[in-house]
């Protein structure tokens, strides 16, 4: 048996505590664990990564798949095949799971007919489960609870798959999550803060880039305004509260989102995530082939 990974609702709490201790595990006492087989694993992107794809191939290795980097410009996309039969395709050629980025919204909904697992890794807006159960493992291995954590997300939420992911599984972690920065792009406003108050309340501040890509040319001429309006300054930084961390999925945008200078911090756990996206790719594929340490 196995099981797809394609937004947070399809883990229980549990599930999601259990992938959070796996990937200590991986951390620790499990670097050179293996998957009981040598797994065929097709990752297929079909918009740009860096942190995503190559952390999934680090997993895949460590754990003994073998492992195939899919190139959309090279494949028959390019003669009008649909994602369907693309992903279908795979799935013949006996590829035992797929790790798929996709522009489209809840584009894996296309695929429910394909008898392979897959894992999301990220689709349009709409969610990005593995950057969200590292978010969480980073934010467990400092504050080893998440109940009634302040978490503020900043910036620009309505079109972040990070902040929906994020949003959903804090929220019923016991985490309290409100929103800051241009209440525009807000999917909820009730929640939305001022920034300044936003920073003096939260125990973790998780800020977004600015998504270039998906925001018309208009609402980027303000840009070099952001960061004093709505970034992380090192005025702000200063107060934070003693024990917050600062946290962003990246790729950043240094003196946009945050002074380029706070981006190592010492509050800063923007590298550390790119670290245990390791540590949790691995968990989530461990979790999708349902094996057992
Ligand atoms: N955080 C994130 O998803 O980064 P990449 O787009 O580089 O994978």
């Amino acid at each position: 048996m196995y099981k797809s990974l394609l937004t947070m609702s399809d883990l229980s709490n549990k599930d999601i505590i259990n992938i959070l201790h796996d990937a200590k595990q991986f951390s620790s006492s499990r670097k050179d664990w293996h998957l009981s087989k040598s797994y065929l694993v097709a990752n297929l992107f079909f918009e740009p990564s860096t942190r995503t794809h190559y952390s999934f191939v680090s997993a895949e290795y460590g754990l003994n798949c073998k492992v195939v980097d899919f190139n959309a410009n090279a494949s028959s996309l390019k003669k009008g095949e649909s994602l369907y039969d693309t992903i279908k395709t795979f799935a013949m050629l006996g590829y035992q799971a797929m790790v798929i980025r996709h522009p489209e919204d809840e584009y894996f909904t296309q695929l429910q007919n394909i008898d392979v697992p897959i894992i999301n890794a990220g689709d349009g807006c709409g969610n990005h489960p593995s950057q969200c159960l590292l978010d969480l493992y980073t934010i467990y291995e400092n504050f080893n609870t998440f109940e009634d954590l302040n978490v503020v997300i900043v910036g620009d939420v309505s079109h972040s798959r990070v902040a929906r992911s994020n949003d959903e599984a804090l929220t019923r972690l016991g985490a309290k999550v409100k929103f800051a920065g241009p209440k525009e792009w807000m999917y909820d406003k009730q929640r939305h803060m001022d920034l300044d108050e936003a920073i003096a309340w939260a125990d973790v501040v998780m800020l977004l880039r600015i998504q270039h890509e998906r925001h018309e040319a208009e609402m980027m001429q303000n840009k070099m305004g952001y960061l004093e309006a709505f970034g992380l300054t090192q005025e702000r930084y200063a107060n934070l509260k003693e024990h917050a961390i600062v946290m962003h999925p990246a790729p950043v945008n240094r003196g946009v989102e945050i002074d380029d200078c706070l981006v190592e911090a010492s509050k800063s756990r923007i590298f550390k995530q790119m670290e245990n996206g390791v540590y949790v790719r691995k968990a989530m594929l461990k979790y999708v082939f349902q094996e057992e340490f």
